[in-house]
């Protein structure tokens, strides 16, 4: 039984601006896009409908996602699928009243199949142009490494984004965490610095502690991607909170994929409590059952959270962003307009 939220909290949480930090853009495929791409690209898919599909859907943790989120990126063939699944998309991101995103993209899922790096970013890249121009979302890539991979190939990825580098805004780390500590890529991260390029991780989503430390010192990370572990670790806590360091916190996906038995279980208010800069967003919402606003008003609902917490949820993803100071402030400001209009100072 899913708790129901005032509807007056609702409409604050979904009308608010705010910024999108943790989204996979291959984790945003809807099953209707899958089957239609799979068609013009004449290829064919292990599941006779949509729905068969969806049905798939049903997760245990976060391998038995992967196998499916692979499979389903496997009809993404010209630039021009690329910029589809993108704008498809930013169309929702701006229905959610999102300012600001930060799109993940795995290029060795694509190159792996033979697609040419350039295609992916050239097709991510054009729809984020677009988003800019057209929907007024400010729009970033970040390259994400797979984990279960070595670091030579990701090593080599670095190489062929290398011609690319303006197109897009920083590195992370994806894929099978538990076997693959983030020390495992110290020297691609070593050398994304050296390129000027921002760097986040997924630590603490499944795997332990240890894991968020190692992001944070070997690789130096500037963001955690979930870190939902790191209230095992009390000197951790300490640490994530002194320095400011945002978590991109995704509850529904948590929930889907078995971190947490419930929504109610969830430890995204304690992080909130503790005075962690922790952030709400979808990870892949065509798998997870929502886009942003749907994380917000579920998570919400079951932890019997309130426009405070809101607000500093939308304030966090704001100071959590790479966009200028300049745009922060102003973005800042524009959140600060729509509590006020509403009587909440
Ligand atoms: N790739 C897409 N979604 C992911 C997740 N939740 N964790 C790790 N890798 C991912
Ligand atoms: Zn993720």
């Amino acid at each position: 039984m899913s708790a129901v939220l005032d509807p007056q909290l609702s409409d604050l949480l979904c009308a608010m601006p705010k910024a999108e930090l943790h989204i996979h853009i291959e984790g945003s495929l809807e099953p209707e896009l899958i089957f239609a791409m799979a068609q013009r690209n004449g290829l064919s898919l292990p599941y006779p409908d949509v729905a068969a599909l969806r049905a798939a859907y049903a997760f245990s943790n976060l391998q038995s996602f992967l196998d499916i989120y692979y499979a389903g990126a496997s009809v993404l063939i010209t630039e021009q699928d690329f910029f589809d699944m993108a704008w498809a998309y930013f169309l929702r991101a701006k229905a959610d009243n999102v300012i600001h995103a930060e799109l993940f993209f795995d290029p060795q899922t694509h190159t792996e199949r033979g697609i040419a790096f350039e295609t992916v970013i050239n097709g991510l890249r054009r729809a984020c142009d677009r988003a800019r121009s057209e929907l007024r979302i400010r729009a970033e890539l970040i390259l994400c490494f797979l984990r279960h991979l070595s670091e030579d190939d990701a090593l080599a990825t670095l190489e062929q984004a290398r011609p690319h580098i303006g197109k897009f805004i920083g590195v992370g780390l994806d894929s099978s965490e538990l076997g693959h500590p983030p020390d495992k890529f110290s020297r691609v991260f070593a050398e994304a610095r050296h390129l000027d390029l921002r760097a986040v991780a997924h630590a603490g989503e499944e795997g332990p502690p240890a894991y968020i430390w190692s992001a944070l010192d070997v690789l130096k990370v500037e963001r955690i991607d979930h870190g939902v572990q790191c209230l095992q670790d009390p000197r951790l806590v300490e640490r994530l909170v002194r320095d400011r360091i945002p978590l991109t916190v995704c509850p529904l996906s948590n929930l889907k994929l078995c971190v947490f038995d419930s929504l109610a279980q969830h430890n995204i208010r304690a992080m909130l409590d503790a005075g962690l800069v922790a952030t709400i967003n979808s990870d892949d919402p065509a798998y997870f059952g929502g886009y942003i606003n749907q994380n917000f008003v579920e998570t919400f609902a079951a932890l019997t959270m309130n426009a405070s917490h809101a607000r500093q949820l939308a304030a966090n993803s704001i100071e959590a962003s790479f966009a200028s100071p300049a745009e922060k402030h102003s973005d800042h400001q524009r959140l600060a307009e729509f509590f006020s209009a509403r009587g909440l100072h």
